[in-house]
């Protein structure tokens, strides 16, 4: 069996699991950022085990569990815990999720990430919209023959497609509503995707702050990719879990990544409830 076919047979397996639930956004959580997870009501819970070739996470702080339900009244597939590149996955089994939440049928996804703060004035803790993206992995996950049964939206899963709007503008000025409504302004960001796992060296940050990128972290780029072929729109928010490399007099850590993401975790978690029926009515039936 192929790729597209073991995505059908993942999502089939979800489709079981959830019953009459039909979850119309996903959410992807990133480093830490795991409590949004437990706003959801009514739960089914999937671990990643149980799905037919899902990729498991390594990583510590990432669950490795889809949680499915309501999130403020909208159906929502939440994954708790994502794969990584630097886990010695293949782009396709980074991105296979994203193509399961695809074939299940959402419409838009909320990608999560910690990150590093490049740009002047980010504080540890800040949550930043992603305007857009840089792509420094090195490989895209649609390198290879293009599968156009990837078109569960109508006019996607086309070999070549437009990325001027990688990130909605209409949902991220939802995002920037629905933080206003919870009391903080979300600046928008670049985030910079690298393979990591490495933190970056200082002279590396200079070059990617030059480059136009705000924000640095190891991964969502190649799902928003994939997102894209398959015509869901995108939402990105990055927690700005450290200052970059030679930013902070401190050395980088994993443990403080996953420290700060838990600091903000609520607010993240606000924020989506928020946002979920904002976008549910933006989205249409
Ligand atoms: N660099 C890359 N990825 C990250 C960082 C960082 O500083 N912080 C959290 N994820």
């Amino acid at each position: 069996m192929g790729y597209f076919e073991n995505v059908i047979e993942a999502a089939a397996l979800l489709r079981q699991r959830l019953g009459k639930l039909e979850p119309k956004i996903g959410i992807v959580l990133g480093s830490g950022l795991g409590a949004v997870a437990d706003a959801v009501a009514h739960p089914v819970v999937v671990p990643y085990a149980e799905i037919p070739h899902f990729p498991q996470s390594t990583v510590a702080g990432h669950s490795g569990r889809i949680v499915a339900g309501q999130l403020n009244g909208v159906p929502v597939a939440v994954m708790q815990g994502r794969v990584h590149y630097y886990e010695g996955y293949s782009p396709l089994e980074v991105t296979f999720p994203m193509r399961v939440l695809g074939a299940l049928g959402v419409r838009a996804v909320v990608l999560t990430n910690a990150a590093g703060g490049i740009a002047e004035g980010y504080r540890q803790g800040q949550l930043v919209l992603l305007g857009d993206h840089i792509n420094q992995m090195g490989w895209n996950p649609l390198i290879g023959p293009n599968e156009a049964r990837f078109s569960f939206q109508p006019g996607a899963g086309l070999r070549f497609f437009d990325m001027t709007e990688a990130y909605s503008r209409h949902l991220r000025d939802l995002a920037k509503d629905a933080a206003r409504d919870e009391g903080f302004d979300l600046a928008e960001g670049v985030y910079l995707a690298t393979t990591g796992p490495s933190f970056e060296t200082p002279a590396e940050i200079r070059a990617f702050r030059s480059l136009g990128a705000t924000l640095v972290g190891m991964s969502t780029v190649p799902e928003t990719i994939v997102a894209r072929h398959m015509g869901l729109e995108v939402v990105g928010i990055s927690c700005v879990t450290n200052l970059a490399a030679g930013l902070s007099a401190t050395p980088l850590s994993h443990e403080e990544v996953s420290e700060t993401g838990r600091q903000v975790e609520q607010r993240l978690a606000g924020l989506l409830k928020r946002l979920m029926p904002k976008m549910e009515a933006q989205l249409g039936a």
